[in-house]
This record gives C-alpha cells, structure tokens and sequence, in this order.
C-alpha cells in the first residue's frame, strides 16, 4: 500500500518534471504550500491542488472507491449472526437460576456458577493444549464472546478484525513481519489460535 503510493506520487511528480519545488514537497497541498513559501519568499496564494494534481487526485479516488468495493464482502461476512444453540433451545437454566422452580430462568441473569466457570461447564476441550491464550485462561470468554447471540460468526463480540486489536495495542516483537500480514489482510486467526495450542503463541 505505502510503498505503491509512494511510488504512485513519485511517477507522479517526476512526470510533472517541475523540479525541485515538486521532487521536494509532492502533491500533498499543506506541504507544498509550507516548502513553496519558504522557498519563494512571498509566494502568495495556493493554487487549487486539483488542478496541478488532476492524475494523482483521481488516482487517490478510485483507490478509495476500489477499496469501499473491497470491504463490502467484509462487512456482509459480518451480517451472517450467530445464536448459541442452548439458548435457542431456551434451556435458560443451564447458565441461569431458576426463578420460583419457573420455566423463566434468567429473568435477572443471575448465573449457575461464577462467570469464570460457567463455559467451562460444557466447553471441557477448550484448554487441553498446554500454551493458552491470556483471557481464555482465566475464564474470560466474555472478553470476546456473547452469551446469547450476537450479530457476527462465533458468538463474537465484534467482527473478527478487530477483536484482536481491541487489547494488542502494544509494538509485535515481530513488527515488521506482522506489518506484512497487515498489509496484505491477513486476519491475526488465521495464524494464532484464539484460545490455545501446541506451541508458543498457540500459532497453528
Ligand atoms: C450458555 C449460558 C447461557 C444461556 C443458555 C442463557 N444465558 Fe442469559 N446470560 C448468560 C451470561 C453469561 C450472561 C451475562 C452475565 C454477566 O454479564 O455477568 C447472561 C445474561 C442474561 C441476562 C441479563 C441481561 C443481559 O442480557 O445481559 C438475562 C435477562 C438473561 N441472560 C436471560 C436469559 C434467558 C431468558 C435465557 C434463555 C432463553 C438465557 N439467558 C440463556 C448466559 C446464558
Ligand atoms: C449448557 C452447555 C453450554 C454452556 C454452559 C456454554 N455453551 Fe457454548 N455451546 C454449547 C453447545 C451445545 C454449542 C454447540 C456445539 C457445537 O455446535 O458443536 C455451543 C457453541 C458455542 C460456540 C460456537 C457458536 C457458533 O456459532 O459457532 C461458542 C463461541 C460458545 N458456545 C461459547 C460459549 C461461551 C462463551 C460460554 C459461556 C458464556 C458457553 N459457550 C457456555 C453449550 C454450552
Ligand atoms: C481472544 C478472544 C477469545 C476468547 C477470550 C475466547 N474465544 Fe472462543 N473464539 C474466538 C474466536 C475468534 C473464535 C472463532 C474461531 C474461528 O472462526 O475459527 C472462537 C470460537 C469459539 C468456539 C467455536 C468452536 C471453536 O473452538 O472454534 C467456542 C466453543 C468458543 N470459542 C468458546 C470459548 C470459551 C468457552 C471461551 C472461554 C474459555 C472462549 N471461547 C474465549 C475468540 C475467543
Ligand atoms: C481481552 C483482551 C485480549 C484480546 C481480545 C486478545 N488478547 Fe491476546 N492476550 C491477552 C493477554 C492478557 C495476553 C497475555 C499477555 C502476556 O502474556 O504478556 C495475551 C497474549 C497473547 C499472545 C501471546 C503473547 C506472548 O508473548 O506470549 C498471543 C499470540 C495473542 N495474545 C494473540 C491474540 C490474538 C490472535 C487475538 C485475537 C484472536 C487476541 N490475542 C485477542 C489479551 C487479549
Ligand atoms: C501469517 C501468520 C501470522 C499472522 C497473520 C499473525 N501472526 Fe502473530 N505471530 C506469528 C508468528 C510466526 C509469531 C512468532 C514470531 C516469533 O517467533 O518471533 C507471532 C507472534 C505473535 C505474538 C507474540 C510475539 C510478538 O511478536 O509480539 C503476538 C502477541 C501476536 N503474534 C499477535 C498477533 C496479532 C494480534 C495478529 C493480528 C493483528 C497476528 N499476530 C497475526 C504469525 C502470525
């Protein structure tokens, strides 16, 4: 992406062959005005950007249009909910205390067990593998997942894009390698297990 723009503005402004002024400060209009009154004294007023960089701004447009036609398959990926299937059944009392011995269960929400042991309770095989995942661990499942139902895939609190970022906003160790996924689209889950796994890193 940068290294396309970058190379984009370049054959841009070199085909513009306006020398310095245009090699230095590109089509970027703050910029330009910045360096072009710093170098010619006095220079008085912007030119419309558009003008002098017709190409590049319609090159800019239709890589943002292109990018738009890219996401909607994302986002109609996102529509496709999901409704876990002993709440569907309306066995409410299996995560919930009864209410009165009533068939009403979960009026209050009141749970059979702690937060941290509910899923537990049913998801035995989650956590067999011996590197797991921080929140997983400790019984934190609703760190990314809905009780009942939820708009996306997989009970997920949001899309799966950007459930990771949501907590790793620290520098990767592996930065620059991981810089390369991002820049090609590569979904964090696609590589690491979200719960657990064989080796460190629970990669898969
Ligand atoms: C798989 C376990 C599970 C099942 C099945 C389940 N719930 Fe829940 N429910 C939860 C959890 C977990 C919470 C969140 C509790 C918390 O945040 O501490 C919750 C929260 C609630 C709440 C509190 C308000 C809210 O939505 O957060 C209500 C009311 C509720 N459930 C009703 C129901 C009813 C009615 C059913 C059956 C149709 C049901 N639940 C089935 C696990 C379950
Ligand atoms: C009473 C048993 C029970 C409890 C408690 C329970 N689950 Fe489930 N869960 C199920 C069953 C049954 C399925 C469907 C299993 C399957 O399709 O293999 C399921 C499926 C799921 C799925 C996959 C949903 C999908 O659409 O692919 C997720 C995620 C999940 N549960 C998370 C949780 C979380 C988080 C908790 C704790 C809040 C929890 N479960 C507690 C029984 C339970
Ligand atoms: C860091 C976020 C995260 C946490 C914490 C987490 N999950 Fe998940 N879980 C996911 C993602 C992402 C998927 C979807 C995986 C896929 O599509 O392959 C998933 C899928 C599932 C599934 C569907 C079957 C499977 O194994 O893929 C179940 C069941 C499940 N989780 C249960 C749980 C339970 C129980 C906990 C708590 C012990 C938990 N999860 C904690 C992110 C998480
Ligand atoms: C709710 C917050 C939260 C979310 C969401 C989350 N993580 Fe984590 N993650 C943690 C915590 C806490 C640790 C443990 C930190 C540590 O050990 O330094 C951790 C550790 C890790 C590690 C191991 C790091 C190490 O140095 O051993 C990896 C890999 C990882 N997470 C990947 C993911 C991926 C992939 C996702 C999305 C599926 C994700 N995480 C979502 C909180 C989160
Ligand atoms: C193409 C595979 C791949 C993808 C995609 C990927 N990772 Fe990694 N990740 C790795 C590998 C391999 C390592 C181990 C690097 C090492 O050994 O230094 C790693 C290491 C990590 C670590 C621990 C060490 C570090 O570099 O900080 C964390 C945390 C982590 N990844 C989180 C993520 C998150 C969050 C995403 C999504 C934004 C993601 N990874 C996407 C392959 C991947």
């Amino acid at each position: 992406m940068e290294n396309t723009h970058m190379r984009l503005r370049r054959a841009l402004c070199c085909a513009l062959s306006a020398g310095l002024i245009w090699s230095v400060t590109g089509c970027d209009p703050l910029t330009r005005h910045k360096a072009l009154t710093s170098i010619l004294d006095g220079y008085p007023t912007l030119p419309p950007v558009e003008e002098l960089c017709k190409e590049h701004v319609e090159r800019v447009k239709a890589a943002a249009l292109k990018d738009q036609a890219n996401a909607a398959p994302a986002l109609s990926a996102a529509v496709r909910g999901s409704e876990h299937s002993p709440y569907k059944e309306k066995r409410c009392n299996d995560c919930h205390k009864a209410d009165k011995g009533g068939a009403s269960g979960g009026e209050e929400g009141l749970l059979v067990t702690s937060r941290e042991n509910l899923c537990f309770t049913c998801h035995k095989d989650l956590l067999t593998k011996p590197f797991q995942h921080g929140p997983a661990a400790v019984g934190d499942c609703l760190a990314c997942h809905l009780p009942h139902t939820s708009a996306y895939p997989s009970l997920l609190t949001t899309n799966k894009a950007a459930l990771c970022a949501k907590c790793h906003t620290e520098r990767r160790k592996a930065a620059r390698m991981h810089d390369l996924f991002a820049e090609k689209g590569i979904a964090c889950d696609n590589c690491h297990d979200p719960h657990a796994g064989d080796s460190a890193y629970f990669l898969k």
